[in-house]
């Protein structure tokens, strides 16, 4: 007998899949939701081959209430959500400002319906550390604890803050309304959870981040350096006020990030908090330079980079205080930045076409 039944929704997505993963292994039933505007179907097969088990799949855009209603009526032992599915370039953000509320607002309030209709009353979210925008504005808030205040600097990023808002009032209605009526009300909670920059790929290399555009964060474009797809890495400033110019940031391997999902969805069924924002990081915070000094090592050679001025929206230090989830989830990153730099080239080598081409035989081998 399962755990539980979650819907994921962007499950076939980088951190999705391994969230997907990390469920399956521990006996939750899975169902994706996802449109594959960013990800495809591949993701399944592979999450098939780590653990044995195949998660349900539904190919339905969150905006298409109706269709979304018809999964959860077709698996009516849902009772909890984890919420993947969005558009996250930060600087498309600032392009197409009202397909990012679209989707990412309006999806939301598209699904928050859906769970209501079924009874479905446990939400984890993907938040983000860009709601803080700029917390070195701040005295004493690097590392970053979930009490800073909520600034972000990008449309992206205003999004992401609104859904956590828009959970919050949910959720409480919710509680309120069944509070009045005498009825259990307990039962609605919801997490926000504000990842920092999650990176890596599976131990085995045979999953791993597949976006279907290019690539814009840094370890991604460091892999395509690495494999000659790029001539070289452009170091947006060196002139930060850190430890060697470069800007700092709070890597997290996508395998501990997906563990905190995990974590975070029990302790919404255990301790029923109401709505509860966590930090997931590592606590440690690492420069550009040692990124590349870092995946160099795993490669083997010096990667040719050149610094150019810094990128506007840019800030100097996102580094998490992860206390709050280390204490109330008991959650820790396990795995180091230099890990994931190995997972990731592991990865990336293996497997230059991501999921447009099967892993090679000797990853299979176990
Ligand atoms: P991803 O693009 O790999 O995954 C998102 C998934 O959502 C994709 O599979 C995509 O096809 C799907 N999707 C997009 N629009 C959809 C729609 N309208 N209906 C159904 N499915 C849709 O991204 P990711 O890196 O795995 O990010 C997952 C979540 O985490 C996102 O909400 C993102 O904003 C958030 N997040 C990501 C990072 C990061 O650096 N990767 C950091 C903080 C927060
Ligand atoms: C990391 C560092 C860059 C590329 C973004 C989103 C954030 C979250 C994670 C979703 C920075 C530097 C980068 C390059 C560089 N995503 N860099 N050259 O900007 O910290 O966070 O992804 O929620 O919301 O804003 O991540 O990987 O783009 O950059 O020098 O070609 O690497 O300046 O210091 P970022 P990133």
């Amino acid at each position: 007998m399962a755990v539980g039944t979650v819907l994921i929704t962007g499950g076939t997505g980088y951190i999705g899949s391994f969230t997907s993963l990390a469920l399956l292994e521990h006996g939750y039933d899975v169902i994706i939701v996802d449109s594959l505007y960013n990800s495809s179907e591949v993701a399944l097969d592979r999450i098939e081959l780590i653990c044995g088990k195949r998660p349900a799949f539904h190919k339905v855009d969150l905006t298409d209430g109706e269709n979304l209603d018809k999964v959860f009526a077709a698996h009516p032992n849902i009772d909890s959500v984890i919420h993947f599915a969005a558009l996250k370039a930060v600087g498309e953000s600032a392009e197409i400002p009202l397909e990012y509320y679209r989707v990412n607002v309006g999806g939301t309030i598209s699904l928050l319906s859906s769970m209501k209709k079924h009874n479905v009353t446990n939400i984890v979210f993907s938040s983000s550390a860009t709601v803080y925008g700029d917390a070195t504005r701040f005295e004493n808030m690097i590392p970053i604890p979930e009490n800073c205040p909520i600034g972000p600097t990008n449309t992206y990023g205003r999004t992401k803050s609104f859904v956590e808002n828009i959970i919050e009032d949910f959720i409480s209605a919710q509680r309120q309304n069944l509070k009045k009526a005498n009825k259990p009300f307990e039962q609605w909670n919801g997490a926000n959870l504000r990842y920092f920059n999650p990176c890596g790929a599976h131990p085995t290399g045979i999953m791993g981040e597949d976006p279907q555009g290019v690539p814009y964060n840094l370890l991604p474009l460091l892999g395509k350096v690495a494999t000659g797809d790029r001539p070289k890495l452009l170091v947006f400033g060196d002139d930060y006020p850190s430890r060697d110019g470069t800007a700092i940031r709070d890597y997290i391997h996508v395998v501990d990030l997906a563990k905190g999902h995990l974590v975070a969805l029990n302790y919404l069924r255990e301790h029923k908090p109401g709505v509860k924002a966590w930090n997931l990081g590592s606590g440690r915070g690492s420069t550009v330079y040692e990124i590349i000094n870092a995946f160099s090592k795993v490669v083997g050679r010096d990667l040719p980079y050149e610094v150019v001025p810094r990128r506007q929206g840019d800030v100097l230090d996102l580094t998490a205080n992860p206390t709050r989830a280390n204490k109330e989830l008991n959650w820790k990153t396990e795995l180091t930045m230099e890990k994931a730099c190995e997972d990731l080239w592991r990865w990336v080598s293996n497997n230059p076409k991501g999921y447009r081409q099967e892993p090679p035989p000797e990853l299979l081998a176990d």
